[in-house]
């Protein structure tokens, strides 16, 4: 019997969150891929996983029906959506008929929440001062960046860090660490 249970993944852009998922998870499996822009990389990686896939039109929200229409596709209702760099903010409409289907959503974000909602974080970091850095796992809300926090890793950021150095360190820790949790929550649920 197959013990792997269906997840749809959302993105914007590159979709290395997503790569990382579609390897590493071990209980979840990829079974759709939304994307808020119609170009992006990580349709790609989606396409080359042999995972179904859509996008936004008109870079519109995603509705209800767009999500009634990948469980159709896919045949299954999935146990949770993950947003792995999706760059829009879901509508309450959107997450309470979610919930009404059994869904859960959660997030991944690269600051310690609740410092340093939104865009640019690392170098709002390096502005702060701040000794600490890294990533948060959320449940999902109509809010930003605002859920109930499920997982936080961090690290120590030392004299020499950049941008680019912050979110290397960042990065490799959401690629290595996301997978799991989202394991985690999926065997947690059973
Ligand atoms: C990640 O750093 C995540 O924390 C943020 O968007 C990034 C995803 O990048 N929400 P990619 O599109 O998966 O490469």
């Amino acid at each position: 019997m197959d013990s792997r249970q269906p997840i749809f993944v959302f993105i914007s852009g590159a979709g290395k969150t997503l790569e990382a998922i579609i390897r590493g998870c071990v209980v979840a499996e990829v079974k759709h891929v939304y994307s808020s822009v119609d170009d992006a990389m990580g349709l790609t990686v989606a396409r080359d996983a042999g995972i179904m896939r859509n996008a936004a039109f008109n870079n519109d929200k995603i509705s209800i029906e767009q999500l009634d229409y990948m469980i159709d596709r896919v045949g299954v209702t999935p146990k949770l959506i993950v947003l792995a760099g999706y760059m829009k903010l879901l509508t309450p409409e959107f997450i309470s008929y979610a919930t009404k289907l059994g869904i859960s959503i959660i997030n991944i974000h690269p600051s310690l929440l609740p410092k340093h909602k939104g865009l640019n974080t690392h170098q709002r970091v390096l502005d702060a001062g701040d000794k600490l850095h890294g990533f948060t796992v959320h449940h999902v809300t109509d809010e930003l960046d605002s859920g109930p926090i499920i997982h936080q890793t961090d690290f120590r950021v030392v004299e020499d860090d950049t941008v680019e150095s912050l979110m290397v360190c960042v990065k490799m820790r959401e690629q290595l660490f996301y997978p799991m949790i989202i394991d985690g929550i999926l065997d947690d649920s059973k």
